[in-house]
């Protein structure tokens, strides 16, 4: 009983050191299902690194099989150009299972579900069983202190926002973008923003780009980056550069066990200032909340264990947390020159297609339900209940389990930040729309497709 058990629990050290994550006991490996990561502390960095790169190149495999089986990756853009001047990504880009949209929009959930042919299920991790943070190679040129050894980004450059977005300021919207053009650094900081910030949003800029440990960043053995040095750590803007995002994912820490967690697309921070709900689903309170918890948690899969170990850093609320959240707060939605102050669109300066897609925004296709103007969010969550079009089945390392309720992002300056929903399931704006025509059974005509997409595209 007792060797018996002895072997089973080296059967589970085995597998989690495969899925080398935080949680990577999964349910199909083993039956110990815990809540907690391993703790790495009898293994050496050297060992954790071989077990990862011996999974690499299959995972890589097996993950952009299943991105070919469902996009089409290549590249295909339009003349609308996004605030920092990269073309937005135009699709659908779903592949389809046979069927045709028109043939889709005919059928009911139940036979979608039945059929297998919802385009937009849940979308994995590229090592859903390893997780953690990972960023996109063009963040990783400007930052290569960011590179994992074990794990590349998945989506193509041309599905993702500007590489160095524009920062517009509530408090100076004479100025335009104030980035100039660059990723802000540490390095570059004080120099762009001394004299247009006062001292306390500059100091709270200058801890916005300052890295601290995380869960693969950091000093320890049971790091994904080779290095252990003075660079170590994430910075809040690797991830939401320039107070935009460069859609840089992660796993959501809130869920277990591992093949549940969503996968989770970086959120802008421009309008902050105007929203009441921070996280897909963690529904904190105030930005000043959000940003302790990212450091204090979310760095750290939700694990107040690793995170001592790894070296948290906490922040002192009454002037650092403020400090950082005072910046946040004046991060602007980028101009949107064909709305009006109550945030429709002016009849004088509009086609007559975002015309007509504004009516169907507010009338036959229900998106102001949720979607109100100014800002295009009611600040609350939804049950979209995605989960009537699919089985619940494990594909690619992930469940495809509900979503739940998410927030409402909000739709100004949308066309800023491809990919889409909480997890980037829809690459583009038009992707959306036919996500909602389903969700919604709405049955819009092609025309009235395209419509709502003009639309989006001037907010
Ligand atoms: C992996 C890159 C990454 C880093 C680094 C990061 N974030 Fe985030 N941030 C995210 C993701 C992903 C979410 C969405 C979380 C969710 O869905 O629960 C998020 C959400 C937020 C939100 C809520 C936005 C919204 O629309 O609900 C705020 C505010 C925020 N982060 C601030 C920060 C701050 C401050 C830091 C630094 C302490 C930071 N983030 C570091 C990826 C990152
Ligand atoms: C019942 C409420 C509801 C309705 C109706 C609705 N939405 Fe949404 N919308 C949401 C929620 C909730 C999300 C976030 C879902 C997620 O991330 O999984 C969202 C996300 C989006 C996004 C992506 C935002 C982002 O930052 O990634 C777009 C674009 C969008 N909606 C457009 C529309 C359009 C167009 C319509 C009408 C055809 C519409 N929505 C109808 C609630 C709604």
């Amino acid at each position: 009983m007792q060797k018996k058990r002895a072997v089973f629990l080296a059967l589970v050290s085995a597998a989690t050191l495969v899925g080398g994550g935080a949680f990577a006991v999964h349910a199909q490996s083993t039956k110990v299902i815990s809540s907690y990561g391993p703790n790495n502390q009898d293994m050496t960095f050297d060992q954790i690194k071989a077990a990862r790169l011996a999974v690499k190149a299959e995972r890589a495999r097996t993950h952009a099989a299943l991105l070919a089986s469902r996009y089409d990756l290549k590249e295909a853009t339009g003349d609308a150009r996004m605030s920092g001047g990269k073309a937005v990504p135009i699709g659908p880009t779903a592949r389809l299972g046979g069927v045709t949209w028109e043939q889709l929009d005919k059928m009911t959930p139940e036979q979608i579900k039945e059929g297998a042919l919802f385009p937009y299920p849940p979308l994995p991790f590229p090592d859903h069983a390893e997780g953690g943070m990972l960023f996109p190679k063009m963040t990783i040129d400007v930052l290569p202190r960011l590179t994992r050894f074990d794990l590349d980004f998945d989506l193509p450059e041309h599905v993702l926002p500007d590489k160095a977005p524009p920062i517009f300021l509530t408090t100076r919207p004479d100025l335009g973008d104030v980035s100039k053009g660059k990723v802000i650094t540490l390095e570059n900081y004080y120099a762009t923003f001394n004299g247009l910030l006062n001292p306390k949003q500059l100091e709270g800029l200058r801890l916005l780009v300052t890295q601290f440990p995380q869960q693969q960043f950091n000093a320890t053995e049971d790091r994904r980056t080779d290095r252990a040095d003075g660079m170590i750590g994430v910075a809040c803007f690797d991830c939401h550069v320039n107070g935009h995002t460069n859609r840089a994912t992660h796993l959501v820490g809130d869920i277990r066990p591992q093949e549940f967690r969503h996968r989770i697309n970086t959120p802008t921070l421009r309008g902050v200032n105007v929203q009441r709900l921070f996280g897909s689903q963690r529904a904190m309170k105030t930005v000043e909340d959000f940003t302790e918890f990212e450091q204090r948690a979310a760095y750290f899969d939700g694990d107040h264990t690793m995170a001592a170990k790894k070296g948290v850093n906490v922040l002192e609320r009454g002037s650092q947390v403020h400090f950082m959240s005072e910046f946040m707060a004046i991060l602007d939605f980028p101009p949107a020159p064909k709305l009006n102050i109550y945030g429709e669109l002016d009849a004088t300066k509009v086609t007559p297609s975002e015309m007509r897609g504004q009516s169907l925004f507010n009338g036959k296709a229900r998106c102001s339900a949720c979607h109100p103007a100014p800002y295009y969010t009611d600040n609350t969550m939804h049950n979209l209940k995605a989960e009537r079009f699919y089985k619940q089945i494990l594909v690619d390392g992930m469940m495809m389990a509900h979503d739940g309720p998410i927030k409402t992002f909000p739709l100004r300056g949308i066309k800023d930040s491809p990919p889409y929903l909480h997890d980037g399931r829809c690459l583009t704006l038009e992707d959306t729309v036919e996500y909602f025509n389903l969700i919604q059974q709405l049955h819009l005509a092609a025309q009235e497709k395209k419509d709502l997409a003009a639309f989006l595209l001037s907010l």
